[in-house]
């Protein structure tokens, strides 16, 4: 129920709500990870399963492929779909160029791919995500296991010369063991603090040898639905330049919240 929503919770189901309105019949969509996400997912399997809605998804992650089969949605690689019409993801930062640091949930490489392939992406998150510079979130970068902590050593010190406010790093654990992607790399989280120039960065640390991808998304996305903890939601548009408020309203009765997203 409704009730039992905290208010980040209420705030990221009423973005994913608004973001499902961009999904029309016939769309091959990118559906994002994490728990945002997981919003949307769910959303949009109730409009599969009560609205006749049609489309294809393209799972960024096994969990999501997993939660989207579990609603409904009909699942298809994209290498099945090879182009999409939109992707819709969550972030961990977006500053107000749209411009986002993205692999909190570990999925990086796999949002970025399905992002880069589609038309459109749309953002969706709480406001809590919106950031006047990129870097308080740790950025992550997916590396591969061979030779990982001379990556880490290489990354640190080329740092030095990067518009950065801090330069440690962590490989990111699952319990006693190296958290693994769904593509058997390891993530590194950078503790940049602040990130003066993203664009740069993003393209000196792609140019590592064991750097598979990093998490900044840089002119990726086009929209961003921001969502409040009292239902309101604002779209902002970064190609039309525009802004948009509305308010959603919770349902006491909405089956979304009888499974809450992880
Ligand atoms: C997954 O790898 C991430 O990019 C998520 O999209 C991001 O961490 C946002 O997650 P939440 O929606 O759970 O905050």
């Amino acid at each position: 129920m409704s009730g039992e929503l905290s208010p980040i919770d209420k705030a990221k189901f009423v973005a994913a709500k608004r973001a499902a309105d961009y999904v029309e019949d016939g769309m091959r969509v990118g559906l994002g990870t994490g728990s945002t996400a997981a919003w949307l997912v769910r959303c949009l399997g109730e409009q599969v399963r009560e609205g006749g809605l049609q489309f294809k998804g393209v799972p960024t992650s096994t969990r999501t492929a997993d939660l989207a089969r579990e609603v409904g949605i009909e699942v298809i690689s994209l290498d099945e779909a090879r182009w999409l019409d939109l992707t819709i993801d969550g972030a961990d930062e977006f500053d107000g160029d749209l411009n986002l640091i993205k692999g909190g949930g570990g999925a990086l490489l796999q949002e970025k791919i399905v992002a880069t392939a589609s038309d459109q992406m749309v953002v969706i998150a709480d406001i809590g995500k919106e950031v006047e510079h990129l870097g308080a979130f740790p950025l992550p970068i997916e590396v591969i296991p061979f030779g990982w902590q001379t990556t880490q050593a290489l990354v640190e010190e080329t740092l030095v010369s990067m518009d950065v406010l801090g330069r440690q790093s962590s490989l990111r654990m699952n319990g006693e063991r190296p958290f693994m992607t769904d593509e058997g790399n390891y993530i590194l989280d950078l503790h940049l603090q602040r990130i003066g120039n993203p664009r740069q960065l993003s393209l000196v640390i792609n140019q590592m040898p064991g750097v598979v991808e990093n998490g900044l998304f840089i002119d990726i996305c086009d929209a961003v639905v921001i969502g409040y903890g009292d239902g309101r939601v604002e779209v902002r548009d970064i190609n039309e330049g525009t802004v948009e408020q509305d308010r959603l309203d919770f349902l006491e009765s909405d089956n979304l919240f009888s499974d809450l997203a992880d």
